[in-house]
């Protein structure tokens, strides 16, 4: 079987093929929005997309996106293929590889979808796992271009250097924002209560590679304090799919956490982003996700161009050399 390049994790990812898929994506944007609809960088190709979890943008941004490189996908819910009744990941993998030309899966630990692309003859991409949401974040960095923040880059001029804060949950989003900065080289002060950092493993690699990209990450249990002086601020969701036992005690624990203006008035001009689904009055207050520094929506329909943009990107990785 040839090497097939996945979309896992952006820890498989130099900075290069990140601002690439990144470029890709914003390239299709911009096409899309004079006019070319259609790009057929997928054209007659099939996206197989396996959803162990429930989702609103990653499936509907991954079937239109596919439709509109000149592809189709296809819906696979666990609750009607017979990975939900307990049919090897491994055999699945083969057998869906052999039909479709990609896969996106969302699922529950990372390990699944490694043991899934070690088995899969064609690109898998992971639509969320427990650990990371690498798609998320391509959309997440296409926004803060757009909003004039970034890693400087002949391209776009005079960006702002990223100081990015995510207060909440130390969960697969802010594992994401830590490989997203580790990588690119940016600033990254992530705020949880006591009891939810983040992962040790995943905050240990990405202090190594913030070594080689000059990244600074700090780790705190202070949300004013991360927000101080920030241009991005962030959150998530403090109950994960899948992770919804005990949650009322849970929330409990992140009293002081919720992003409202006194946070975001610490910031420096800051932009608010957030993945979305929200809960409002939890991690985000309804003035701030209402408020015209609030670019949730514009970063949900980024989704869109990101994912044409990593579909492009893996075409050209595995077939196109
Ligand atoms: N942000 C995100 O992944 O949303 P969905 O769960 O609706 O796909
Ligand atoms: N952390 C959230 C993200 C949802 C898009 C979850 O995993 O449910």
């Amino acid at each position: 079987m040839p090497k097939i390049k996945h979309f896992l994790s952006l820890k498989d990812f130099s900075k290069d093929e990140i601002l690439r898929i990144v470029d890709t994506s914003v390239r299709i944007k911009e096409n899309f929005l004079n006019g070319s609809k259609i790009q057929p960088y997928f054209k007659d190709k099939t996206l197989a997309m396996i959803f162990e979890k429930s989702s609103t943008r990653t499936r509907i941004s991954f079937e239109i996106g596919a439709y509109q490189l000149g592809g189709m996908a296809l819906f696979l819910s666990n609750k009607e293929i017979q990975l939900g009744r307990g049919e090897s990941i491994k055999d699945t993998a083969r057998v869906i590889s052999s039909m479709a030309d990609m896969i996106m899966i969302r699922t529950f630990d990372h390990s699944r979808l490694e043991e899934f692309s070690s088995f899969s003859s064609k690109a898998v991409i992971n639509g969320l796992s427990n650990e990371y949401h690498p798609t998320q974040l391509i959309a997440d960095y296409m926004t803060m271009l757009e909003c004039g923040i970034g890693v400087a880059e002949s391209k776009y001029l005079n960006l702002k250097k990223p100081i990015v804060c995510y207060i909440g949950d130390g969960n697969n989003m802010a594992h994401s924002w830590l490989m997203l900065s580790s990588k690119l080289g940016f600033e990254l002060r992530i705020a949880t209560p006591k009891g939810f950092e983040v992962d040790s493993g995943i905050l240990n690699l990405a202090l190594d590679f913030a070594k080689s990209s000059g990244a600074v990450i700090n780790i705190t249990n202070n949300p004013k304090d991360a927000a101080k002086d920030a241009n991005v601020i962030t959150t998530d969701t403090w109950v994960s799919m899948g992770q919804e036992e005990g949650k009322e005690e849970k929330i409990k624990q992140f009293s002081g956490f919720c992003v409202d203006s006194s946070i975001m008035n610490l910031g420096n001009n800051a932009i608010f982003l957030h993945c979305l689904p929200a809960y409002r009055g939890y991690e985000v207050s309804d003035e701030v996700i209402e408020s015209s520094s609030s670019k949730v929506f514009i970063e949900a329909e980024n989704r869109l161009h990101a994912h044409k943009g990593i579909i492009v990107f893996l075409e050209e990785e595995n077939w196109k050399k």
